[in-house]
């Protein structure tokens, strides 16, 4: 199927869609390090710019549109809902888009913060304002964890089937648990994804294997925890502050954090996927990152559908 692509950035969401067998025609994200990622590694399709500046006439027409919104600025109150406000609401940007394109499909990804926002208001004016564009909407809460990636990720993932359009979406079933059984695997430790890479602090020809020197500290918090090298990773985050760059994992041998392409591994970018910018901007790209792998899993999902497809 045809994709249109918003808040790309690095590619992870786009990654699964290509592995599952769609194809991309348009892209987009505001972030210069991130677009110039996406470019070498996916495809030039991806325009840089700020999605509010851009016409929707300018995006082609597609079978699916996806994105993973950020969601800084919700809020259901009325107050913040004026049109300048409006403006910070990503999501909005991507129900226009929706609404001005007709695609059959949509797949929106959030985390998992968004269902309490409000106390579950803030998902609800989400869910309803989708609702009202002609869609039958769902939400579910993935752990990227059951679907072989070695991360506990938990993301929302949020799809859309424009109401004429015959088909029900289902989300994937869990391939792998935590102790596997009754036909499901066992989920992926960290220490088993990472087994084959080499020593960063040795010789190596490994593009984007290097860490964070800041220093370790284990007082529980994040970025701050031991890792258990036998289970799947915490989730690989960007929370941080601009001057300190982002938080990053500590190795499981708890002697250093975690190199950019750990995380890269951990989010299960292929080993060739290049990135591009500082370390910090690495880093920030890969925790913004769906993994490619659950990208996938949802993905295929929609090449349930044997109906017509845009021409
Ligand atoms: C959570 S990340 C998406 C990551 C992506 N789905 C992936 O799997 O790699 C959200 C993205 O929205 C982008 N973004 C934020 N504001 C934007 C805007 N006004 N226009 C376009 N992109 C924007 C950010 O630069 C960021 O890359």
């Amino acid at each position: 199927m045809k994709v249109v692509s918003l808040f790309s950035g690095a590619g992870g969401l786009d990654l699964g869609f290509i592995q599952a067998g769609h194809r991309i025609i348009w892209a987009n994200d505001i972030y210069a390090d991130a677009v110039e990622t996406y470019r070498k590694n996916i495809g030039t399709h991806i325009v840089e710019g700020d999605i509010t500046a851009i016409p929707s006439e300018q995006v082609p027409d597609c079978d699916i549109v996806i994105g993973g919104f950020p969601c800084q600025g919700f809020s259901v109150a009325n107050t913040k809902r004026s049109a300048t406000d409006e403006r910070n609401e990503m999501y909005k940007q991507m129900l226009r888009v929706i609404k001005d394109k007709t695609p059959l499909f949509f797949l929106a990804e959030n985390v998992k913060g968004i269902l309490s926002l409000e106390k579950g208001k803030v998902m609800q004016m989400i869910l309803g304002d989708f609702r009202n564009l002609g869609y039958t909407v769902k939400c579910q809460l993935l752990n990227a964890a059951d679907y072989g990636v070695p991360q506990q990720r938990q993301r929302v993932i949020i799809t859309g089937v424009r109401n004429d359009v015959d088909f029900e979406y289902m989300y994937p079933e869990k391939e792998y648990g935590e102790n596997g059984g009754c036909g499901i695997k066992r989920w992926v430790s960290v220490k088993d994804a990472l087994k084959n890479l080499p020593d960063p602090d040795k010789p190596n020809n490994l593009l984007n294997h290097e860490y964070s020197k800041y220093k370790l500290r284990f007082n529980g918090y994040l970025g701050h925890r031991m890792i258990d090298p036998d289970k799947p990773a915490p989730t690989v985050t960007a929370r941080g502050d601009d001057k300190g760059g982002v938080v990053v994992l500590h190795h499981y041998n708890n002697k250093r954090r975690m190199t950019c392409r750990e995380l890269a591994v951990i989010q299960t970018f292929p080993i060739d996927f290049v990135f591009e910018g500082t370390r910090s901007s690495v880093y920030r790209q890969i925790a913004n990152a769906v993994p490619p792998l659950l990208a996938f899993a949802a993905a295929k999902q929609f090449k349930l559908y044997k109906g017509k497809l845009n021409a």
